[in-house]
C-alpha cells in the first residue's frame, strides 16, 4: 500500500484525478468503481474540468458506485444516485445507461446484490476503485465488524456512521441501512485510490495503514492489495 501526504487539498484532488484519467485514457472501455461523500467532490470538479478542456471523454467508461441507501426514493436529494448525478454525471459525455448505482430499494437485497457483482464481472471487473473512508475505517458501508464480507449485500448502519452523516439529512430521517458493495467486491478491483482528508480522519487512517488487518478496521485490508494509493492531506495523516 502507498501513502502519499498533499500540502493542499487541491493538489490532493488533482492528483487523484489525473490517476484517473491514465486509466481512462489507457483502457477502450473504463471500468470505474465510484464513491460518494464529501472525500470525492473536489476530484469529480477536476475530472469535469479535464472534460471541458476536451482531455477525456466518458463516452465509453462504465461505473459502479460503492454503495446506496436502503429506503430512500432513489431522486431524494440525499441519495447516493442524486450525488452522483449532481456532483459528476450531469457534466460529462457518460452514457447513463452505463451509470450503475445500487438500488437501495430492491426487493430481494441478496439476488440483487449477486446480480450487481456479476454485472461488475461482465463488464471485466473495476479497472480503478475511488474510496473514501469512514471515521470508524468503513469503507464503502461496510462496518466494523467479525469479518471481513464477501460480495454487494444490505447492512445495518452503526451510531458512528449514523452520527456522521446525519448532518446531511436536515429534514428527513437518515435511512439506517445501505446497500454496499463487499469487501470482496473492492478488493477485485484492479487499482485502488482512497481519499482522506482533515483531522477526523486521522484515527481511521493510522488504523488503516499500520494497524493490524482485521475487520474492526475494514479499510485495513487494502494493506493486502497489490496497488492500493492512499492520498491524504497533513491532517489526515497526522497520526502515520
Ligand atoms: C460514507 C460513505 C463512504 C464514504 C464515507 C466518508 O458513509 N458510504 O463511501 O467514503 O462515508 O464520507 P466523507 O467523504 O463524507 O467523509
Amino acid at each position: 500500500m502507498e501513502v502519499k501526504i498533499f500540502d493542499s487539498t487541491a493538489d490532493l484532488a488533482l492528483y487523484a484525478a489525473r490517476i484517473f484519467q491514465n486509466v481512462i485514457k489507457e483502457n477502450s472501455a473504463p471500468v470505474l468503481g465510484l464513491a460518494t461523500g464529501a472525500s470525492p467532490v473536489e476530484t469529480y470538479k477536476e475530472l469535469i474540468k479535464m472534460y471541458n478542456n476536451g482531455e477525456i471523454s466518458f463516452k465509453d467508461v462504465t461505473t459502479f458506485n460503492l454503495d446506496e441507501y436502503c429506503d430512500l426514493p432513489k431522486d431524494d436529494k440525499n441519495s447516493y444516485y442524486t450525488f452522483m448525478m449532481e456532483n459528476l454525471f450531469n457534466y460529462v459525455d457518460i452514457d447513463k445507461n452505463n451509470v450503475n448505482i445500487p438500488d437501495g430499494n430492491a426487493a430481494d437485497t441478496d439476488k440483487y446484490g449477486e446480480e450487481y457483482d456479476k454485472k461488475i464481472m461482465n463488464a471485466g471487473g473495476i479497472d480503478i476503485q475511488l474510496l473514501g473512508i469512514g471515521v470508524n475505517g468503513h469503507i464503502g458501508f461496510n462496518e466494523p465488524s467479525e469479518s471481513f464480507s464477501e460480495g454487494t449485500h444490505k447492512v445495518k448502519l452503526t451510531d458512528s456512521t449514523l452520527k456522521a452523516n446525519s448532518r446531511y439529512f436536515t429534514d428527513s430521517e437518515m435511512p439506517h441501512y445501505a446497500l454496499t458493495m463487499g469487501i470482496g467486491s473492492i478488493m477485485n478491483a484492479k487499482k485502488i485510490v482512497l481519499i482522506a482528508t482533515g483531522e477526523a480522519k486521522a484515527q481511521a487512517v493510522y488504523s488503516a495503514v499500520k494497524g493490524e488487518v482485521s475487520p474492526n478496521c475494514p479499510a485495513s485490508i487494502l494493506q493486502t492489495h497489490n496497488d492500493a494509493i492512499f492520498l491524504l492531506d497533513s491532517a489526515a495523516a497526522s497520526m502515520l
